[in-house]
């Protein structure tokens, strides 16, 4: 495994004055990272993320893109013009996505593969919700949603990013231990051993109200590959103190 990979997902957050603020200061306080960094924005800042950004050790990204390539779709946003933006990530499938706009695990999919077929990088979440991992369904759903990717992308899986991102830890405050993020990294880890030789090089990113406080103990696990940060990557501090517990 290469570095870790650390992303935030600012959600829909954030001012041209807010961004500005909490960009500066992240690199005011960044230095030399030993991860990859990345901030995902909402689309209309994106431009601005990538005047602050350029040439910084922060990538940016998108946190949803569209599976058609451009057309008569009001609303969406295509994987060229996150290009044109600089974008390096486009987060897939968050579960917010998949709640509240219906995503299927097929759209999911066409989604990431719509974005590596401009080069950029899908970030694709999965994760059970609590009356599943309660009913015993965590490995059977986190398997189902990854192999839907599988399916679509063949080969190019290598190229993907996977967060598991269990829905009842988002945004609560209730993060699941290293030992239960672990284990559901372990099958992923295995799911996608089975579709390529290269299964080591995917970054597994843990998602789920990670925190400064219980980066390090999550991050020392072995198929934890880095974190998606939603709440602490509004932070400056709290995010860079991430970034270093990834060192
Ligand atoms: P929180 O870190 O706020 O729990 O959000 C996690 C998340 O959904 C990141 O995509």
């Amino acid at each position: 495994m290469s570095n870790k990979l650390i992303a935030g997902n600012w959600k829909m957050n954030g001012s041209l004055a807010a961004n500005e603020a909490l960009v500066k200061a992240m690199l005011a306080g960044i230095g030399q990272p030993s991860a990859e960094v990345a901030l995902c924005a909402p689309s209309p800042y994106l431009a601005q993320l990538q005047s602050l950004l350029q040439g910084s050790p922060i990538a940016w990204g998108s946190q949803d893109v569209s599976a058609h390539e451009q057309g008569a779709y009001t609303g969406e946003v295509s994987v060229g013009m996150l290009k044109d933006f600089g974008c390096r990530y486009a987060i897939v499938g968050h579960s917010e996505r998949r709640q509240y706009h219906g995503e299927t695990d097929e759209l999911v999919a066409a989604k990431a593969q719509r974005a590596l077929s401009a080069g950029v990088t899908p970030i694709v979440c999965v994760g059970e919700t609590l009356a599943e991992r309660e009913a015993n369904e965590t490995e059977a759903v986190v398997k189902r949603q990854l192999a839907a990717v599988i399916h679509t992308v063949g080969h190019c899986i290598t190229e993907i990013v996977v967060a598991y991102e269990p829905v009842w830890a988002i945004g609560t405050g209730k993060t699941a231990t290293p030992e239960q993020a672990q284990a559901v990294h372990a099958v992923l880890r295995a799911q996608l051993a089975a579709a390529t030789t290269n299964s080591k090089r995917v970054h597994i990113l843990y998602g789920g109200s990670m925190n400064a406080a219980n980066a390090a103990t999550l991050l020392a696990q072995p198929d934890i590959d880095g974190g998606l940060i939603g709440g602490a990557s509004l932070k400056a501090a709290d995010f860079l103190q991430i970034v270093a517990a990834a060192a």
